[in-house]
């Protein structure tokens, strides 16, 4: 199979249109909208999306956010890392590697990357070689990180005042 093409999306009604098709559809897609109507973004600006698109349908999507080192509470040593969020193959399209090339293309930029890993996915994040880290209750608030180290990157030791 060709492998799919991965593209960051633009803010505009057809992109705020084609998220409503995904089932996470909430605030941020929300204000974006607000944003775009009130002129306070441009027409066409960079989102922090990136997606995947069959012919003209977006049908995978997961946004992207470059957390900065000093906020660094997982990686040692502390640097600047990808949040990575809202990962979601539109149904019909599952199970044809789209979540994997947008995976892949979050690895690319070679920075860690945590992410918050829903309900029964832990299994597809364990394929992408992702592993949760030990549950601190005070930073990771009831989610459940899972988390990708690059070469040369492990896990942070918290201090006993940060956990
Ligand atoms: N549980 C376990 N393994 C899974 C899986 C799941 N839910 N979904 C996919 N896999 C496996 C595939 O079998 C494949 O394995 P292989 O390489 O051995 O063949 C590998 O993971 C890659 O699969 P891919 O085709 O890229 O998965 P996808 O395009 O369907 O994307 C999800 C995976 C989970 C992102 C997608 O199914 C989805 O959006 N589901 C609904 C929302 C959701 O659960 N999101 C979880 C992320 S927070």
């Amino acid at each position: 199979m060709e492998k799919p093409e991965v593209k960051r999306l633009l803010i505009n009604y057809k992109t705020l249109e084609e998220f409503q098709n995904f089932r996470e559809y909430g605030a941020p897609e929300l204000s974006m909208k607000e944003d775009l109507q009130a002129n306070i973004i441009e027409n066409d600006s960079e989102s922090p999306f990136y997606g995947i698109y069959y012919g003209n349908k977006l049908v995978a999507r997961m946004s992207l956010y470059r957390v900065k080192g000093k906020f660094d509470q997982y990686f040692e040593p502390p640097q600047d890392y990808l949040e990575l969020f809202k990962l979601e193959v539109l149904e019909a399209y599952q199970n044809k590697g789209y979540g994997k090339a947008l995976v892949d293309f979050a690895k690319s930029f070679n920075l860690p990357i945590k992410t918050n890993a829903r309900q029964r996915s832990d299994e597809f994040w364990n394929k992408m070689d992702f592993e949760s880290v030990t549950y601190q209750p005070m930073r990771d608030r009831g989610e459940n990180p899972y988390v990708w180290y690059p070469e040369g990157v492990k896990e942070q030791v918290l201090s006993q005042e940060q956990r």
